[in-house]
């Protein structure tokens, strides 16, 4: 039977990179496609203890709950937020079900078709299903390393008068770039002026390896009127407790409440209730440093690795996060060569699925820190051969 699905998913695609994890997770591919934090990095013992607290605790955390999420993980979570320079109440936060359904609940208050949104090209491919997914048309922002380019960010607000500007500010989802202080501001004060809402995406803030430096969130410049900020507990303690938050303008957060009620009535209690008492009960920034330290660590080994490569490799080097993005000479097509390097064990994710449009088919995305350091390295030997080897091929 042919069956009549919405005119909204006709273009909704499942993502390249779940395809390439779900053919590769046999065990015998070393994988750098994944965003997927280390497995021996989670805080097992800790997760488990504050699940017995919440069963010690009665059978509270076993009802239904608030939509807008359990009041004490949010108070947790408003003291949180300080520290990174984020004023904000209660009222002007909701728990989600990770930043995912943040990006999914506010897409569908905010956006009717046709509605405009700039985004980076690249940027995070998630995001830009759920824009699809909602008939929301996508514009590309041009961006350097520090963020996006003034001059065209300032003609494309004019041109195309959005609803939004959606970016990943700090340790960019694939790019792993940083965007500078002025480029902040400046969007910021150019997002002011238009009346248009921006949408900053936080995952990857904390994981940061130069504790000196200060990446201070778009949100902690605003008044509390233009920025939508998420961030999540995936990249911290673990993605299977699927706890994210988002913090806005009360009125939105109020209306994406409604429809966060619509959808599960909220996100899942119990986890809310395990993450109060393991904020409460652990050392959560001890356990931050340790995976900054661990991550960094691995970036170095990809680095060095990446560096004995007798090919011109293009890319910068992160500050934080979870990826290295290259760029491979223009003659070579990622997607083409992923076969190649799948056969020989090893994995990663070709650039072009992350791009609004004109994709760089010579781009690709690493991840460093699901492996082990000796599966890192092992890896990228296979990986840098590979290259080379293709390299050699297209200009023999
Ligand atoms: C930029 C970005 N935003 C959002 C998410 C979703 O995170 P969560 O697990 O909190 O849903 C990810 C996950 O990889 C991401 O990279």
């Amino acid at each position: 039977m042919k069956y009549g699905f919405a005119k909204r998913v006709k273009h909704l695609q499942s993502s390249a990179v779940r395809d390439i994890l779900k053919v590769i997770d046999n065990g015998n591919v070393i994988s750098f496609a994944g965003g997927l934090p280390d497995d021996d990095m989670f805080p097992v013992e800790a997760v488990q203890a504050a699940f017995d607290k919440t069963f010690q605790s009665g059978k509270k955390a076993l009802q239904y709950g608030v939509t807008e999420g359990f009041m004490p993980l949010r108070e947790i979570i408003v003291e949180r937020m300080k520290t990174k320079g984020i004023q904000s109440t209660v009222d002007e936060l909701l728990i989600t079900t990770g930043s995912q359904q943040a990006i999914d609940l506010f897409s569908r208050v905010m956006f009717n078709p046709g509605d405009v949104v700039l985004t980076e090209n690249p940027t995070y491919l998630a995001a830009l299903q759920v824009f699809e997914s909602y008939e929301v048309k996508v514009i590309p922002v041009l961006s350097d390393e520090h963020g996006m380019l003034p001059d065209d960010l300032a003609y494309k607000m004019k041109k195309y008068k959005p609803k939004c500007v959606y970016v990943v500010p700090t340790f960019a989802n694939p790019s792993g770039k940083v965007w500078s202080l002025e480029r902040r501001h400046y969007l910021l004060e150019l997002a002011k002026r238009k009346k248009v809402l921006i949408f900053e995406d936080d995952p990857y803030g904390r994981i940061q390896f130069n504790d000196e430096e200060i990446y201070t969130p778009i949100a902690a410049l605003d008044d509390g009127t233009h920025v939508l900020y998420t961030s999540t507990f995936s990249k911290t303690v673990v993605p299977a407790l699927r706890t994210g938050w988002i913090k806005g303008p009360f009125q939105i957060i109020r209306m994406m409440a409604q429809a966060q009620q619509a959808a599960v009535l909220h996100s899942n209690s119990l986890a809310q209730h395990a993450l109060y008492h393991l904020c409460c009960d652990f050392d959560l920034d001890g356990h931050i440093q340790l995976l900054r330290k661990t991550y960094f660590n691995r970036m170095k080994i990809m680095h060095e690795l990446l560096q004995s490569a007798n090919i011109p490799l293009s890319y910068v080097v992160p500050k934080g996060g979870m990826f290295f993005w290259i760029k491979l000479p223009e003659e070579i097509n990622a997607a083409d060569l992923l076969g190649h390097a799948v056969m020989r064990g090893v994995a990663y994710v070709p650039g072009a699925p992350f791009y609004v449009s004109d994709p760089e088919q010579n781009t690709i995305r690493l991840n460093y820190t699901h492996s082990t350091p000796d599966k890192l390295k092992e890896g990228m030997r296979v990986l840098v051969e590979v290259f080379s080897e293709t390299n050699s091929t297209v200009h023999s």
